[in-house]
């Protein structure tokens, strides 16, 4: 790689730092987290994902994109990323530097993803991908978007979570028929990981 090549992706690194920081510092609560996830940790989380099956994958709080362009990169070529951010800098920072025409940016909450799959054309989620701080959000938000995403995720479908605190797990399990945690370490501080499968109606009946 030459050395200018070098110089603008360290750049373009530090700058998406500081904007999350800025905005870590204006939003504690919204944001939950003083730097990005690691490269570990979207490894990690997206590596059980069946790529060539999806066809409408939902992220919620995309933050500076940490892993919406791997999502992109791995994504089918006819499949649609809608991302959901609360946050108005970071939805217009995405769309300013992500062009990619599989890409959907909603500015708003992920309580009304139901809505936002429905402006964009689809009935159904096949996954659903979350960095929202669940343990900080207001009183009565976090079951609000549990729920939701249980309605807005195809049978057999995956809301696929990363935390810092395992408070989430008691908005999951009693909606969500198997739930699997685990941790990775590698990622400040270390995050918990959850992947919640949507019960198919089917599996159930048998
Ligand atoms: C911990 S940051 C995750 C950022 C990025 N995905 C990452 O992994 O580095 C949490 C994100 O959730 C967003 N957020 C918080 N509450 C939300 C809500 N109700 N709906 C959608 N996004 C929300 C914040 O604006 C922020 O972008």
């Amino acid at each position: 790689m030459k050395k200018t090549e070098n110089r603008g992706r360290r750049s373009a690194f530090l700058s998406q730092w500081r904007l999350f920081f800025r905005q870590f510092v204006k939003h504690p609560g919204m944001i939950g987290s003083i730097i990005p996830s690691s490269a570990t940790l979207v490894k990690r989380m997206l590596d059980p994902v069946d790529w060539h099956n999806t066809r409408l994958f939902v992220e919620y709080g995309p933050g500076v994109g940490t892993f919406t362009q791997a999502i992109l990169d791995r994504m089918h070529p006819d499949a649609t990323l809608l991302a959901i951010d609360l946050n108005v800098d970071f939805v217009a920072y995405l769309e300013a530097q992500i062009d990619d025409p599989r890409l959907k940016v909603v500015h708003g909450s992920a309580a009304d993803v139901r809505r936002f799959i429905r402006e964009a054309g689809h009935v159904q989620a096949d996954y659903i991908l979350s960095g929202i701080p669940f343990s900080t959000l207001p009183d009565g938000v976090g079951e609000g978007i549990a729920a939701e995403t249980n309605a807005a995720l195809r049978p057999g479908g995956a809301f696929l979570i990363y935390q810092y605190s395992a408070f989430v797990r008691r908005l999951i399990d009693p909606l969500f028929g198997d739930v699997r945690g685990e941790m990775e370490w590698r990622n400040i501080p270390p995050c918990r990981l959850f992947y919640a499968v949507k019960a198919d109606r089917l599996a159930k009946a048998a």
